[in-house]
């Protein structure tokens, strides 16, 4: 059963000493909000990210993919709005000068920070794109920015990808990639940082077809909260009011998460018109239409846009993974097991080998079992340490299968398999090990 008391404290002493996510620049004091994924991290994320790629553009024929740079021509920018409108509403307190989005508190409050009274400035809207120069010259015109959302280079490339992928409407474009927001407030680990990830999906549709495909969008998003084990009673879905709506979009659905730090948005999933088309069609004097093979027709395609952030969804998948049993020890008691419950085609190590003892008499036969197991799947090898520690190790990190080397296994060419939820061991042949673990992915 989840932990009901899990704190954000927990998971991030759990993430570190674990090796999922590290603080950034931690010798050096630190960098606020910035996070390193680890050895186990990186791998987690990578497969959360292949496993949205193989469902969302691998197994759909109405799907391809694209990987664009991250600093696009700032016209781009000037186009999709963001120059303009791209802000938070920034207040500062003109005592201490702590900074905080005026959306998010009580204007009338007293500073959070200082205490002081009355000493919050009037909202100004603050841009949240992070802005650079490219080549040596600081100088109006050499100003560029980082992307502050994959989806707009979707948009700049549509006709020649369109053209190229030789691809009707209704069809869909994805990239996954980083993206940069100068948040006013960012925090809460990796749920709102300042470099992130996001997985985006441009889906082109005819514009009387929107609806539709925005339902199926919506089940479609369910189906990958289910397959990536996020629990489900902590899932909803927001409809954003039209008063909150970003200025591209007509409808939203945010899927929201309760996070240990409440509820808040986890995806979102927007009808942005033919709004990104229509404006890089009139900014860039390129005629973007798409002309009806069949009917000759020529019109703008709307778009319905799935865009999940990849920092978010491991984060979900941590407070939904989290789990503390009661386990009883080799001596008859009992003692709290901390298991993180992923998905099993998501942990990131997938089997450990765990020989019994460190005599080469079982390594000669656990070090080659390993590295041919690990030409299929993500396998640690650990030799030290009792074989409880070892398991509990394990199972701190997800991984589905232990698997046991002992003296035995020199006589009957056979190992023992624990499984990672029921704790149950059985013994199966070397010879079938492969066989056997192919069957439980
Ligand atoms: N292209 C539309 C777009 O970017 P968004 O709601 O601003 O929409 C989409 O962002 C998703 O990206 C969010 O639902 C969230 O998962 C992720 N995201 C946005 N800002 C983030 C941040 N500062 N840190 C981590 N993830 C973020």
């Amino acid at each position: 059963m989840a932990d009901e008391k899990l704190t954000m404290e927990t998971l991030v002493a759990l993430c570190k000493s674990r090796g999922l996510i590290y603080p950034g620049s931690e010798i050096y004091g630190g960098m606020a909000n910035s996070w390193d994924y680890g050895p186990l991290g990186v791998i987690l994320k990578n497969n959360i990210k292949q496993a949205w790629w193989k469902m969302f553009v691998q197994e759909r024929l109405d799907m391809v993919g694209l990987d664009a740079a991250l600093i696009m021509n700032p016209k781009v920018w000037q186009a999709s709005g963001h120059l303009a409108t791209f802000t938070d509403p920034l207040v500062e307190c003109k005592n201490c000068h702590e900074r905080y989005r005026a959306d998010e508190i009580d204007l009338t409050a007293a500073c959070a920070k200082c205490g002081t009274k009355d000493s919050l400035t009037e909202p100004a809207s603050f841009n949240l794109m992070f802005k650079t120069f490219v080549g040596p010259k600081e100088e109006a015109e050499s100003v560029a920015y980082l992307r502050p959302e994959t989806a707009q280079a979707i948009f700049v490339d549509w006709p020649l990808v369109m053209n190229s992928a030789r691809r009707r409407v209704p069809f869909g474009v994805a990239q996954i990639g980083k993206a940069f927001r100068n948040e006013i407030t960012p925090g809460n680990f990796i749920f709102r940082t300042r470099e992130f990830e996001q997985m985006e999906i441009e889906y082109f549709v005819k514009p009387d077809a929107w609806e539709a495909a925005f339902e199926d969008w919506l089940k479609r998003l369910h189906e990958w909260v289910e397959f990536c084990g996020l629990d489900s009673e902590k899932v909803y879905d927001l409809e954003v009011p039209p008063e909150e709506l970003a200025h591209y979009s007509k409808r939203t659905v945010d899927i929201e998460f309760d996070f240990p730090f409440g509820r808040k948005e986890l995806y979102g999933l927007a009808y942005r018109t033919d709004f990104d088309l229509r404006s890089h069609m009139e900014a860039s004097g390129k005629d973007l239409r798409f002309t009806d093979p069949q009917t000759g027709e020529k019109y703008l395609p709307h778009v319905i846009e799935p865009s999940l952030g990849v920092d978010r969804t491991f984060l979900a998948m941590l407070v939904s993974a989290y789990t503390v049993e009661e386990a009883r020890t080799a001596d008859g008691e009992t003692e709290p097991r901390v298991v993180m419950k992923f998905p099993k085609a998501l942990a990131p190590i997938k089997v450990a080998i765990l020989p019994l003892s460190k005599k080469d008499e079982l390594t000669s036969v656990a070090k080659p079992l390993a590295e041919r197991l690990a030409k299929k799947w993500s396998v640690d090898y650990d030799e030290t340490q009792s074989i409880g520690k070892r398991y509990r190790r394990q199972d701190e990190i997800g991984t589905p299968y232990c698997v046991t080397v002992d003296f035995d296994s020199l006589n009957d060419q056979a190992v023992t398999v624990r499984d990672r939820d029921s704790m149950e061991q059985e013994r199966v042949n070397l010879a079938e090990l492969e066989e056997y673990l192919s069957a439980k992915f």
